[in-house]
């Protein structure tokens, strides 16, 4: 892939968001001003790959590192999606930015309905739900859990940008059938 002056590379897309997020730590105003920037960034064909198609098949999913701070303070990864697959309900313990980049992702907004005492256990209730079209974007602030599923005949891929390396925040993916609260860690390519 050949670049010139009209791609907006990983690289200059780490810098920007690096420089917003060292003059705020104000979540509104992290996502806001990180979506359009992220939009742009997964526009930009230049750090697609074919094999960022391959997913776990037992996970249904399969995650390719683009970039991890070495503090983790930024994390960025594109995740492919198996048709009629996706992630369970899960949080990310930091803020999140998702842009659709190949295909509509259905993402499923839930909230906890349990008191949160009981140790490893977690009720959850549907809020809502928002299909993003490809370049559309979906954010989340530290706390909110969702799901996503792919519901075309396609493997798709999105882009997803994290205000810290998701393997360093203690998130939680979460078990419907059981009510169980589970930690959820990443492997990445
Ligand atoms: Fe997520």
């Amino acid at each position: 892939m050949t670049t010139n002056s009209e791609n907006y590379l990983i690289e200059d897309f780490v810098k920007d968001v690096l420089g917003i997020l060292a003059v705020t730590t104000d979540e509104d105003q992290i996502l806001k001003r990180v979506s359009p920037l992220a939009q742009r960034a997964a526009a930009d064909k230049t750090w697609r790959r074919d094999d960022m198609y391959l997913v776990d098949t037992e996970l249904g999913f399969g995650s390719t590192l683009l970039h991890a701070e070495p503090d983790n303070s930024l994390f960025i990864v594109v995740d492919s999606w198996l048709p009629g697959r996706g992630v369970p309900p899960h949080d990310h313990g930091t803020w999140a930015v998702v842009v659709s980049v190949t295909g509509p992702e259905c993402n499923i907004f839930w909230e906890r309905v349990d008191d949160g005492t009981r140790e490893n256990h977690a009720e959850l209730q549907k809020i809502s739900e928002d299909v993003i079209s490809i370049g559309e974007v979906a954010c989340m602030k530290t706390g909110e859990i969702h799901s996503i599923v792919n519901k075309t005949n396609e493997t798709t891929l999105s882009f997803h940008v994290y205000g810290r390396h998701l393997n360093h925040t203690g998130r939680s993916q979460f078990d419907l059938e059981n009510n169980l609260k589970i930690p959820f860690l990443i492997k990445t390519r």
